[in-house]
């Protein structure tokens, strides 16, 4: 595979992805963001990603701070070893943090860098399918607090952003699972960028999807996923150079069945469900408020569920590890993405998806979307 570059302004930042075959070395990480070993280099992985750092410092040796892997892990504790292993191989501001990792590992590395002698240098080398098309794009980093996912962060984009398609062979069926509904999601999304393509190319992702069904890594990873990939990072990276803050209303686009997927988390108990397994469910949801208020076309809502389905995600409400409703919209009230204190779900149109305010929905009729008690 021929290696592929882009490059994105969030805000001020310069932001440049590297989708490639085989994991970057040493010297191409330092050389691209400029770093001189002697300023400090770190690399943070977690008991998933060592072999991945330790076949990146090679003969070199790097210092490593090795996390414990998932959810849990990302607290105040990892952030503070990180920090303290930062210290401790002599970083100063110019030194370069190298976060090594699915989605928890690059967010703790990225708020590590960022609050780190007030910021110092950052790049990210992704190794989940979830990193790749989502959270290792768009500069936001976090670790969660008081049992909230991503109470504290900041907004800092990495230089260098690595994605080895290598990395993927390894992937566990499970962040496979959790990976692809946000490539559906961003799939959705995808005429944000209707201005570098034809409108017609807009329903091109979706079209590959249908056409490349639940993945099969037997015999390396699929040229069409690869292009997908591509794709997901070019539609988030230009939504996110819109609005790097999210402050207006397109990146908030990028929430496409989060707010019904995190109540489905929380009312399942955290952990029990996959990210991604809760936000396809979500993005049917979000499909059956959007037809209810006549802003999703039938034929659009039928069409992303009929995808959501093809990847075996659970599509029928009510899902059947959410225990509680009532607990599910107390999850739902208390959403940490309010916008002026209001919830607001991202529902599919015609050609992307608007935000609609709760304002405009009952709450009994958002109970009956999620029971599977609404009458069509
Ligand atoms: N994961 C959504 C965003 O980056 O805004």
């Amino acid at each position: 595979m021929k290696q592929r570059d882009y490059s994105f302004t969030f805000g001020q930042a310069l932001s440049q992805v590297h989708i490639l075959e085989q994991f970057p070395l040493p010297a191409t990480i330092l050389e691209d963001s400029g770093a001189i070993p002697s300023q400090g280099i770190l690399l943070v992985c977690d008991t998933n990603t060592e072999y991945i750092a330790k076949k990146i410092r090679g003969s070199q040796n790097l210092p490593l701070c090795v996390l414990e892997c998932g959810e849990a892990g990302k607290c105040w504790t990892s952030i503070e070893r990180i920090i303290t292993a930062a210290k401790s191989a002599g970083l100063g501001r110019d030194g370069l943090f190298v976060g090594i990792g699915g989605g928890v590992i690059t967010d703790m590395t990225s708020f590590a860098a960022s609050v780190y002698m007030r910021g110092a240098r950052l790049c990210l080398i992704s190794t989940t399918l979830l990193g790749m098309v989502d959270a290792a794009v768009g500069g936001k980093t976090g670790f969660d607090l008081l049992g909230i996912k991503n109470l504290a962060g900041t907004f800092f984009p990495a230089s260098h952003i690595y994605m080895p398609m290598d990395a993927l062979k390894t992937l566990p069926s499970g962040e496979w699972k959790s990976g692809m509904a946000e490539l559906i999601k961003t799939a959705v999304l995808d005429s944000a960028i209707c201005n570098e393509v034809s409108r017609a190319e807009t329903q091109v992702s979706l079209d590959k999807l249908k056409a490349l069904g639940p993945v099969s890594i037997a015999n390396g990873i699929p040229s069409a996923l690869g292009e997908l990939i591509e794709r997901a990072v070019l539609v988030k990276g230009r939504i996110v150079e819109a609005d790097p803050k999210e402050q207006g209303t397109e990146r908030a686009l990028l929430n496409l069945g989060h707010t019904f997927g995190h109540a489905l988390e929380a009312a399942a108990g955290l952990g029990k469900l996959s990210h991604g397994e809760a936000v396809a469910w979500g993005m049917v949801r979000s499909c059956e408020l959007g037809l209810a208020l006549g802003i999703t076309p039938e034929n659009r809502a039928r069409e992303i569920t009929e995808i959501i389905a093809a990847y075996d995600y659970e599509t029928a409400a009510p899902h059947p590890a959410m225990k509680d409703a009532a607990f599910f919209m107390q999850a739902l009230a208390g959403d940490k993405k309010k916008k002026a204190g209001k919830l607001t779900f991202v529902v599919p149109d015609a050609q992307r998806a608007v935000l609609v305010s709760a304002d405009r929905i009952e709450p009994q009729f958002l109970e009956q979307i999620i029971k599977g008690e609404l009458q069509h």
